[in-house]
């Protein structure tokens, strides 16, 4: 596949990794330019870009920068993404730390709403609970006992099934996590968030969630 990541750090440098590795043609971009990205692109072969190349002609976008910097991505980066394109969101909000308060979000409105909001561009949400590190190391064949899960939401069948797919092909299995409106179920704070488990532990995880962010994860 043809595929454009936008952030190159823990998340998207592991993802250009072992994306490129298993034979996509994968560009990257990062906030300071091709330039700062030699390193990566001669280590895995991927194309070194701007965020508003990146998406262009990619069957799949992953947007995997810090949600306050959303905002800040170049206005129509995904107008030359292939049609039908299918773009993952890794974010999490983490206001305390990092992001700073956003009202939406504090009344309620799952992170990666506001990020599809934001981008203008539908979303599934994925990787944004599984360590960077795990990327690298914890994938396993289909069938292998213990397998680790990662739970995927999404409102386009479609598109999460490619999602799914893809996430197979790195190493792991997936659950269905339902629908965007239902992601809260995976964001910080919630029992799946860090879970190494297989599908039958993140399923009990997805279920065990509360819908509320608790103190540490709100502004
Ligand atoms: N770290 C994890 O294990 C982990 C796990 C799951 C999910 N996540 C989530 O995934 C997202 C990314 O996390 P991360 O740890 O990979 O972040 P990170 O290591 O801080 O990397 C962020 C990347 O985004 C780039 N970026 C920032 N603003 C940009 C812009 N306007 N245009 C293009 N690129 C931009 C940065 O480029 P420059 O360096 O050039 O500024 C950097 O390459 C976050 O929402 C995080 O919460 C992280």
């Amino acid at each position: 596949m043809k595929i454009g990541i936008i952030g190159a750090g823990n998340i998207g440098g592991n993802l250009t990794r072992r994306l490129t590795a298993l034979g996509h043609q994968v560009s990257v971009a990062n906030s300071r330019g091709p330039e700062t990205l030699t390193g990566l692109a001669e280590e895995t072969g991927a194309h070194p870009v701007t965020a508003s190349e990146a998406a262009r002609g990619a069957e799949l976008v992953v947007v995997t920068v810090p949600l306050s910097a959303v905002p800040a991505l170049p206005k129509d980066f995904l107008d030359g993404a292939a049609p039908g394109a299918v773009v993952i969101d890794t974010g999490n909000y983490y206001p305390q730390q990092r992001d700073g308060r956003i009202d939406a979000i504090e009344e309620g409105l799952p992170e990666s709403r506001w990020t599809e909001q934001q981008i203008g561009h539908p979303v599934i949400k994925a990787f944004n609970g599984t360590y960077a590190q795990d990327i690298l190391d914890r994938g396993t064949p289909a069938g292998t006992p213990g397998r680790q899960a990662l739970p995927v939401a999404g409102d386009d069948p479609a598109a999460k099934q490619t999602v799914r797919n893809l996430i197979d092909e790195l190493g792991f299995d997936t659950v269905d996590a339902g629908g965007l409106d239902d992601s809260w179920h995976q964001q910080p704070g919630t029992p799946v968030y860090g879970s190494q488990g297989d599908v039958d532990t993140i399923v009990k995880a997805l279920a065990d969630a509360s819908p509320e962010r608790t103190a540490q994860w709100r502004a």
